[in-house]
């Protein structure tokens, strides 16, 4: 395998800035409103609950906007990402709105070693964070050296299910046609665009991807010490991951318009470090 941090990274680095012009990441909106919150973050509210005064991590935060819609619910938050195009991006918005929010540039697999260890209350990421990463139970195992005893994971992913779907049929199918588990060999992906409105056109369109079950993402947790308290699937998903098969149902979540309840689009988990 090619160096899939350098190849992931470059496509990272050119999308951030093309991001944060986007009008789907809203980012003036967080310097004209303070009381702006993401989508992301909207949508997650009623099972996230009161997060108040918690020292939280952003793992792979991209341009910020989550974790500072984080930071405005009350938590002092710390954003980390491997894109230095993205850190820049979360940095300059952070110091645009005034937020209780650092960014860190690091890979994600080195956030304890960088942060330090049992430093945080709550570990929060997804919203496509995982498929970037290859070992489901490395990532675990980083999460749980992040949290002290009793801290918690929130994640909101891309169900696996929905990733193991080929959506380019002629005939219109869906069809399961990539890995539903984890495996050692990567996705490679050669593609254009990106999943928000842009009008830049981009050199770096390679990527390297890989799927993680639910079950092994769940039994990894379980492994390094995590109680299990929530997992809810749901039918929709905030990016629309089927271009054209899909429509949109407000606060920026996308379903598959024929028959969404086939398969599930995302899911919530959360989880506990055992004290
Ligand atoms: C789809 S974005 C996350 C989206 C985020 N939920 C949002 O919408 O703002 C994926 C992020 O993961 C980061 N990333 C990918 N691989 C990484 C790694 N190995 N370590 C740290 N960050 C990584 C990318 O730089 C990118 O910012």
């Amino acid at each position: 395998m090619e160096d899939y941090q350098t190849i992931n990274r470059v496509s990272w680095d050119e999308r951030a800035p093309a991001h944060a012009a986007s009008p789907d990441y809203s980012v003036e909106n967080f310097v004209s409103d303070p009381e702006f919150l993401s989508k992301v973050v909207t949508f997650d509210l009623p099972l996230l609950g009161d997060i108040a005064g918690l020292r939280g991590v952003h793992l792979q935060c991209h341009i910020g906007t989550d974790t500072i819609s984080l930071a405005r619910l009350g938590a002092s938050m710390t954003g980390l990402d491997f894109s230095p195009a993205a850190i820049a991006q979360a940095r300059e918005l952070a110091a645009r709105t005034g937020a209780d929010a650092a960014f860190v540039e690091a890979d994600a697999y080195d956030a304890a070693d960088v942060l330090g260890r049992a430093a945080f209350d709550l570990v929060f990421t997804g919203i496509g964070a995982l498929c970037w990463l290859p070992n489901v139970r490395r990532w675990a195992g980083v999460v749980a050296d992040l949290l002290r005893p009793g801290g918690r994971l929130f994640i909101r992913e891309g169900h696996p299910m929905l990733w193991a779907l080929d959506d380019t049929r002629k005939d219109g199918l869906l069809a399961v046609e990539f890995a539903y588990f984890e495996r050692e060999e990567p996705l490679v992906w050669e593609e254009g665009g990106t999943y928000v409105q842009t009008d830049v056109t981009f050199e770096h369109n390679v990527s390297y991807s890989w799927n993680h079950g639910l079950g092994e993402i769940v039994t990894a947790l379980l492994d390094v010490g995590m109680e299990l308290t929530g997992l809810t699937e749901h039918d929709s998903v905030p990016w629309e991951a089927m271009p054209g098969k899909m429509e949109q149902i407000g606060g920026g979540e996308w379903r598959l318009a024929d028959r969404p309840w086939r398969v599930p689009h995302s899911y919530t988990l959360q989880a506990v470090k055992r004290g």
